[in-house]
Parts: structure tokens; C-alpha cells; sequence
């Protein structure tokens, strides 16, 4: 069974003197190390559904928990350590160092020498930071993927289960976003945190999020995976903010018969169908998706050539995504 780590009850904020709710009625559960990603316009109420997790802001209505516990009732201060924050503008201190900035929350802690040490060089070791060459430089003497980078370390410093990261990588060039989403993805590998990840840009969503949260002028639209914001679109919304995106054409120009494996069948696969050497991948993908089989058998009349698995179908969505979608 899946691990609830935080719900959302009835959740709505509405700011003084703003006549709309920037949050209307968001009841949601995410489990414990997914990587959730909240996408919306600018204004549809992201930053505020991040700021209620973390007890910047107070909801006008309605609960949260996390682990079953109504966030109210845990010392904000205590509570807020445990949830890991990046923002924009990385929100380093800049008269610190990168060390100094790092070992803010280990400090309060009052974690020992020695051990705050190993953690700031085993987390720039994470994010792909020299330490010998970066832990004494000062945020000013970064680049601003750097930064970033570091903003990361010191959310992840005291290993919290949860970390919000709003628009992280917003303010960087395309080349270095990419290398940063990489890298977050890697990271993520190996710690498997949970995450809430806000952007407004839906490739940056898809690339991301196993899980995305669709928000319009502060109401959810969809709180679903990456393929069933696809394929299973729940509102008109969801279906134009998909119509622009073309990326699941690209795999119309793959056959499968070049997309062929010779796997080991096993028990993993009850079911199958099958599919011809000329039929298009995006065409198989979605019998996946219809049929809900993870495995196809591609005949050539009699012929058996091999085997296709959703799983690579999947990996090719990702390396199309990983190559940026053009025009
Ligand atoms: N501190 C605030 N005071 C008043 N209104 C706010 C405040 N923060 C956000 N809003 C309003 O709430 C709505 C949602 O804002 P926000 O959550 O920042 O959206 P997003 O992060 O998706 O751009 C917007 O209409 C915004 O103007
Ligand atoms: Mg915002």
C-alpha cells in the first residue's frame, strides 16, 4: 500500500482585501517519496498551495496533515526544519559561504563538528560541487546554477522528508535548467525524498513530476500521473493545455519493429497483445495506456520478432523530453 505523507482537507486561502480565494477547496493525498509537481499559470494560487505545507501561510479553511497529524498542532519552528525550501532566488545569505550557508540548520541542531563537516561535503559532492574548490567561496562568486545547486544542499542539510522547491530553476538559462533538472533527478534517485515542485512550465512539469497537480485560478484541475494528464485528460482545461504539446506525435515517426527487444518472458507479464513491425509507437503507446498491459508481442505474420514493454516506450516519452521539445 502507498504511505500517505501529506493531505490536503478542504484546504482554501483567500488573501485580506482579495475578493477570490488564490486557493479554493484542494483536498489531496501525496505519498511518502513521490516527486509531485504543482503546474500552473502565473497567479493560479502554486505558491500559495506550497506556503500553507509549510506554514508560511495559514489556511482560511480547511486542514492539513502530515502523517496523519494536523500541521496546527506541531511548533511551526520545529515543524519548518523538517521541510527542506528552495526558491527562485535561492535565498542564500550572501556575507556567508557556501559552507556557512549549508551548516545553518545542522548549527541549530546542534549537530557535532565532524559530523556537519561530512554532511556539506557529501551533499556538494551530491549536487556536483567541488568542495575543495567551492565550500569557502561566497554566493556572489557563484554562477547562478550554482547557486542554485546550493540552495538545494542547504534545504537537504538536515535530511528532511519533505522538500517545497517553487520555481528553482526559473531564474537560470535553458542550458544550465537542463543540467539542473538532471541533476535534481539523479539526486533524487538516491535520496527519494518527497517533493513539491512548482513551475509554470509544462515541459519542466513532465520532465519532473511522476505525479502532477494542474491548478487554474486556484482550483485543482487534476491531480494525476504524467500519463493520465495525458491520455486521461479530466476537464476542457487539462485538454487545451495539452493540445499545444506535441511531443507524444514524435513518437509516430518510430515503428515498432525498430523499437524491438529480445526480452526473457516471465511471470511479470500475464498479459500481451500484439502489434506489427510497422505499427507507430505512439499508436502502442496508447493501446499501453487503453488496454492497461505493460507488454506487446511484435508479429511479423507468424513471426514472432520480439517484444515491446511500456516501460521503454516510456523511456523513449523521457529521452524525447530530455532533448527539449522544438517549436
Ligand atoms: N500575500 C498576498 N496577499 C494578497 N494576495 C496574494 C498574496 N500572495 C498571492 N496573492 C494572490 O493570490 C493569487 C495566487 O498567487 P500565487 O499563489 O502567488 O500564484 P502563483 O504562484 O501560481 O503565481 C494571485 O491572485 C495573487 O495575486
Ligand atoms: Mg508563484
Amino acid at each position: 500500500m502507498s504511505n500517505t505523507i501529506i493531505e490536503f482537507k478542504n484546504v482554501s486561502k483567500k488573501f485580506e482585501n482579495s475578493e477570490s480565494y488564490a486557493v479554493n477547496d484542494v483536498s489531496l493525498s501525496i505519498n511518502e517519496g513521490d516527486f509531485v509537481v504543482i503546474l500552473g499559470a502565473s497567479g493560479s494560487g502554486k505558491t500559495t498551495l506550497l506556503k500553507v505545507i509549510n506554514r508560511l501561510y495559514e489556511p482560511t479553511h480547511g486542514q492539513i496533515f502530515i502523517h496523519g497529524k494536523d500541521v496546527l498542532s506541531i511548533n511551526p519552528t520545529i515543524y519548518r526544519r523538517g521541510i527542506g525550501y528552495v526558491i527562485q532566488q535561492h535565498g542564500l545569505f550572501p556575507h556567508l559561504t557556501v559552507r556557512q550557508n549549508i551548516e545553518v540548520v545542522p548549527k541549530i541542531l546542534k549537530w557535532d563538528k565532524a559530523r556537519i563537516t561530512e554532511r556539506v561535503r557529501e551533499l556538494l559532492d551530491m549536487i556536483g560541487l567541488d568542495w575543495n574548490t567551492y565550500e569557502n567561496r561566497f554566493p556572489r562568486e557563484l554562477s547562478g546554477g550554482e547557486q542554485q545547486r546550493v540552495g538545494l544542499a542547504r534545504a537537504l542539510a538536515a535530511d528532511p522528508k519533505i522538500v517545497l522547491m517553487d520555481e528553482p530553476f526559473g531564474a537560470v538559462d535553458a542550458i544550465t535548467r537542463n543540467k539542473l533538472q538532471e541533476a535534481l533527478l539523479e539526486l533524487q534517485n538516491k535520496v527519494k525524498k518527497t517533493i513539491i515542485f512548482v513551475t509554470h512550465d509544462i515541459e519542466e512539469a513532465f520532465r519532473l513530476g511522476d505525479k502532477l497537480i494542474v491548478m487554474n485560478k486556484g482550483v485543482v484541475q487534476q491531480y494525476a500521473s504524467v500519463h493520465d494528464i495525458l491520455f486521461k485528460p479530466a476537464n476542457d482545461y487539462i485538454k487545451s493545455l495539452m493540445a499545444g504539446e506535441n511531443f507524444l506525435d514524435k513518437l509516430q515517426i518510430i515503428a515498432a519493429g525498430d523499437a524491438v527487444q529480445q526480452i526473457e518472458w516471465d511471470d511479470r507479464y500475464p498479459e500481451t497483445f500484439t502489434i506489427k513491425p510497422d505499427d507507430n509507437l505512439k499508436n502502442v503507446y496508447q493501446s499501453f495506456i487503453e488496454k492497461n498491459i505493460n507488454v506487446a508481442i511484435v508479429k511479423k505474420g507468424d513471426e514472432t520478432l520480439g517484444f515491446i514493454t511500456k516501460n521503454r516506450v516510456d523511456d523513449l516519452v523521457r529521452e524525447i523530453l530530455m532533448a527539449g521539445i522544438e517549436g
